[in-house]
């Protein structure tokens, strides 16, 4: 059972976004699929409520205030986990998760208060056990991206020299906030613009298969 965490103690930086997107694309590759919602705002649970009726629905599970109880809860069938979690949470609150997690995904937003702020989250995370001892790989998301301004660029030149490696880059576009909401992902559509976009996930895609 292959499980991602996606996490930042910072805010808004796309968790809920990219956390949906990874267990909608899993689904939709035949992977059963469960997304464990850690953030008591239930924003991954309405998510998955709004995509029931596909034949690539995702099970939301709360894990948002008994982690042990939600991870007992998988169904024995999941061969793919996602975990969304909330802002405000460090390593040490994570701990349920990183026991499990084969990689944890940060998104970082392209803005150096964004990017000081979560300095202190990966201090945390390079502290847990599973992590130091490299049972868990972590990755960081460059989100919401306008690859021609200067506070991008700069921003994943800045990421570039982090001890972790900068594992996807993705582009600011309204098509996140649309399609949420509606409880679909980028990958449940192959329109050009749609697909220009899902180009983006795939170095993600890619590093999480490693
Ligand atoms: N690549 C993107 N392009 C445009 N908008 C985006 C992108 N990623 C996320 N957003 C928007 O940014 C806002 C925050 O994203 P999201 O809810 O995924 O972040 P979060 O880290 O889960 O937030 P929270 O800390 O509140 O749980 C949302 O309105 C979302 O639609
Ligand atoms: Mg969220």
């Amino acid at each position: 059972m292959k499980t991602v965490l996606v996490a930042s103690s910072k805010g808004g930086v796309g968790k809920t976004t990219i956390a949906t997107h990874l267990a909608a694309q899993a689904a939709l590759a035949g992977e059963s699929t469960v997304l464990i919602d850690a953030d008591p705002q239930g924003s991954s649970t309405r998510w998955a409520e709004r995509r029931a009726g596909l034949d690539s629905a995702v099970l939301p599970l709360d894990g948002s205030a008994r982690q042990r109880k939600a991870w007992k809860s998988i169904p024995e069938d999941t061969t793919r986990v996602v975990v969304d979690a909330a802002a405000g949470a460090m390593a040490d609150d994570l701990e349920a998760w990183l026991e499990h997690a084969e990689a944890v995904v940060v998104p970082v937003l392209p803005s150096a208060l964004d990017i000081d702020a979560t300095v202190g989250f990966l201090n945390s995370l390079a502290k847990a056990e599973r992590v130091r001892r490299g049972q868990v790989r972590v990755g960081l998301v460059a989100n919401r991206l306008r690859p021609w301004t200067n506070a991008s660029q700069q921003a994943v030149a800045l990421l570039e020299q982090w001890p972790y490696p900068v594992v996807a880059q993705l582009r600011d576009s309204q098509a996140y906030v649309m399609l949420v909401g509606l409880g679909k992902s980028l990958f449940d559509y192959h329109s050009a613009q749609v697909r220009d976009h899902q180009e983006d996930w795939k170095p993600l895609l890619r590093w999480l298969k490693k």
